[in-house]
């Protein structure tokens, strides 16, 4: 991974790169605000000649499609757009029918580009759809939400949906261009920022005590959009980018990201993947009770559990299984029916659940050996407050 220009220097004129450092597949991740406008010019300079296809969904088509295809029309690149459906229901074999259907009616050919416009809903379904159109298809990655320009976006996990669980069908395709125009979350909702801020504070709590220190003391700042948010968001991608770099395929430390998504996932299922509870605010909870499960096994000390809980809570996010409304009043929240739930991540391993720990706050560790014993007792006692 290497870094082209200081955070200090992103503008417009001079947007933050960070490359990702995967041989053949590198590319880079253009950050700053307003740098949409040079998407056209960006992709021309790629693939001279090339054609594109832009999928996004309604909402994010309401603010951002005029941009784009507005920025790829001045540098002479030729588009079609589809637009699906918002939201996690998207991520389906019936629209991923849809869109590959129409990608091919495009004439999408082996040479061409798939512009995956929208969240990290629209980038996995998109970046899937142009890992399989003709057994392959190149694509970029123009993440309009805090998480897909911090997470999703990065890395080429692309992906559906199966009615058995989240994320069971997909493909490992790297896309050859990611645009982060921090501008484009000004129409994000608070709520959906604030989510995709708890994947912000994730790199700061499993690899860099410093950032999370900093996250501290300038989180307001990224909320507002000044160059804070350009920092964070650069920082955020720079420690996924070498993640990325040293485990594309998580045979080991990429593993560190899913750091409260073990639990997050539980809590995202036993609330229907529903707005009860976005991806994100299921992270911030999941990273407070791996944080305070980390405390309980004498990992790190009660203290940092809770300085890792306070940060996120001053924020506004959730950071215990009671702020989910209704949730320790129902039947489905009790702790054997979060354990059945946990088993069924795609995390587990020969029936081994696999939890990413905290040794520090900025060191996390992955544990393949934890007693589902303790585990139980342990959200036992937290679902009882
Ligand atoms: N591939 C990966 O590595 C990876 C990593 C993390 C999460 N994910 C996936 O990402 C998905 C969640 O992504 P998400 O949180 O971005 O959800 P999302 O794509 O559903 O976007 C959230 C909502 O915000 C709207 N939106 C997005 N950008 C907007 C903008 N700029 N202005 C106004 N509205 C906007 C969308 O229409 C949607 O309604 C999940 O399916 C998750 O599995 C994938
Ligand atoms: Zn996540």
């Amino acid at each position: 991974m290497t870094i082209r220009n200081s955070v200090q220097a992103s503008s417009e004129a001079q947007p933050t790169i960070v490359n990702v450092g995967l041989a053949d597949r590198a590319y880079d991740i253009v950050i700053g605000r307003g740098v949409l406008r040079s998407l056209g010019e960006r992709i021309a300079a790629l693939r001279p000649g090339v054609r594109t296809a832009i999928v996004t969904d309604q909402s994010v088509a309401k603010h951002w499609l005029a941009a784009v295809e507005a920025s790829l029309k001045a540098a002479n690149v030729p588009s079609s757009t589809i637009v699906v459906g918002e939201g996690e229901g998207t991520k389906s074999y019936a629209v991923l029918e849809q869109v590959s259907e129409a990608l091919i009616a495009a004439k999408i050919e082996r040479n061409d580009l798939v512009i995956a416009l929208g969240g990290g809903v629209v980038g996995d379904l998109a970046g899937f759809a142009a890992a399989i159109l003709r057994r392959g298809v190149d694509f970029v990655q123009v993440p309009t939400s805090l998480l897909a320009q911090v997470d999703s976006s990065v890395g080429g996990k692309t992906g559906i949906n199966s009615p058995q669980g989240k994320n069971l069908l997909g493909a490992f395709h790297q896309p050859v261009l990611v645009i982060a125009d921090t501008s484009v979350l000004d129409t994000l909702s608070p709520r959906q920022f604030r989510a995709g801020y708890a994947e912000v504070a994730k790199y700061g709590v499993l690899g860099d005590e410093a950032f999370f220190t900093w996250l501290e003391a300038n989180h307001a700042d990224i909320f507002e959009g000044s160059a804070a948010r350009e920092h964070a968001i650069a920082t955020s991608c720079r420690a996924k980018a070498a993640i990325v770099s040293r485990d594309e395929r998580e045979t080991g430390e990429r593993a560190l990201l899913n750091l409260g998504h073990t639990f997050g996932h539980a809590l995202e299922a036993a609330t229907g993947f529903s707005d009860r509870l976005f991806h994100g605010e299921g992270v911030s909870i999941g990273m407070v009770l791996a944080a305070e499960f980390s405390a309980k096994l004498g990992m790190i000390s009660e203290a940092d559990a809770a300085r890792v809980e306070r940060h996120l809570a001053s924020v506004g996010l959730p950071t215990h299984l009671q702020d989910i409304a209704g949730f320790t009043q129902e039947g489905l929240a009790d702790a054997d029916a979060l354990m059945a739930l946990m088993a069924q991540d795609k995390k587990v391993k020969r029936g081994r659940l696999t939890f990413i720990l905290l040794q520090a706050i900025g060191r996390a560790v992955v544990t393949n050996d934890v007693e589902p014993a303790l585990v139980r007792d342990f959200l036992q006692q937290k679902l009882s407050g």
